[in-house]
């Protein structure tokens, strides 16, 4: 679970990435922080809840592609026209609430947060993200995103693509039918054959994200792996906050 190195060797490296400021790989309360895993491993939640203890950002980088799913499913661009798919990534923007949570997204110039959660972008999204020409349509800005340290980002590429050089890096796993259980809870569905349809969607989803061939799902080499499997939110949160706080113990010790 230990990563094999620490905080300051990544800022080093980071800093000759050019990926963030000098001033922000001088303060402890700059740190960039990775969270990836599979659809339904508490990323987001949990990662926003960490944030608001760190009093950090939060990113939650899966809205960028379900919103230009949203808007190419009501546009009626399939996956594979990748000219009419490609623009759409310039439609959507991130946008933070009061606590700066970048948790909400515009597309068509209005908030389609609540929409780009639902049912028919949740079976689509993984074609779309897979699309190698869409996910580099938006590497530049979710790094810019990260440039001024400060910031938990969560998605499946994180700190293996997108942020190489994070200074901490969380890998969130649970299992498919633990993962189902909750998406049935959020969505308080109590009909079997629904709950069903979640898990197949659920599997059908991870086969997508972790066998493409652009930016899989992957664990990093470096990454604390935590297993949320039987968690309550709260203990979960904690494993975060330890993981961050064993990185920084180990960048003192290095
Ligand atoms: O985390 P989520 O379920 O909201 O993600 C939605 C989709 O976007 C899912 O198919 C994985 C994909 N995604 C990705 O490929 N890379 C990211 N950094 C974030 C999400």
């Amino acid at each position: 679970m230990r990563p094999g190195h620490g905080i300051l060797r990544a800022v080093t490296r980071d800093l000759s990435a050019n990926h963030r400021s000098d001033q922000a790989a001088g303060s402890r309360n700059a740190l960039v922080i990775a969270i990836d895993g599979p659809s339904s491993s508490g990323k987001s939640t949990v990662g926003a809840e960490a944030a608001r203890r760190l009093r950090y950002r939060f990113c939650d980088t899966g809205l960028l592609y379900r919103a230009v799913a949203w808007l190419a499913l009501d546009r009626g661009v399939a996956p594979a026209d990748v000219a009419g798919l490609v623009p759409l990534a310039g439609e959507v923007a991130l946008v933070a609430d009061s606590r700066g949570r970048l948790r909400h997204i515009h597309a068509d110039g209005r908030d389609v947060t609540r929409q780009v959660r639902g049912a028919a972008v949740d079976r689509a999204v993984s074609a779309y993200a897979k699309v190698p020409e869409l996910r580099a349509a938006l590497v530049t800005r979710q790094r810019d995103m990260a440039a001024a340290g400060g910031i938990i980002m969560a998605g499946r590429d994180i700190g293996t693509v997108i942020l190489p050089n994070a200074d901490v890096k969380i890998y969130l796993n649970a299992s498919a039918e633990e993962r189902a259980r909750r998406r049935a809870v959020q969505r308080r569905t109590t009909d079997e054959t629904e709950a069903g349809q979640i898990l197949e969607d659920l599997r059908r989803r991870d086969s997508i994200d972790s066998n493409r061939e652009t930016a899989p799902l992957r664990t990093a080499p470096d990454a604390f792996i935590i297993n949320t499997d039987g968690n309550s939110f709260d203990q979960t949160v904690a494993a975060v906050m330890g993981a961050i706080a064993e990185a920084q113990d180990g960048s003192r010790g290095a």
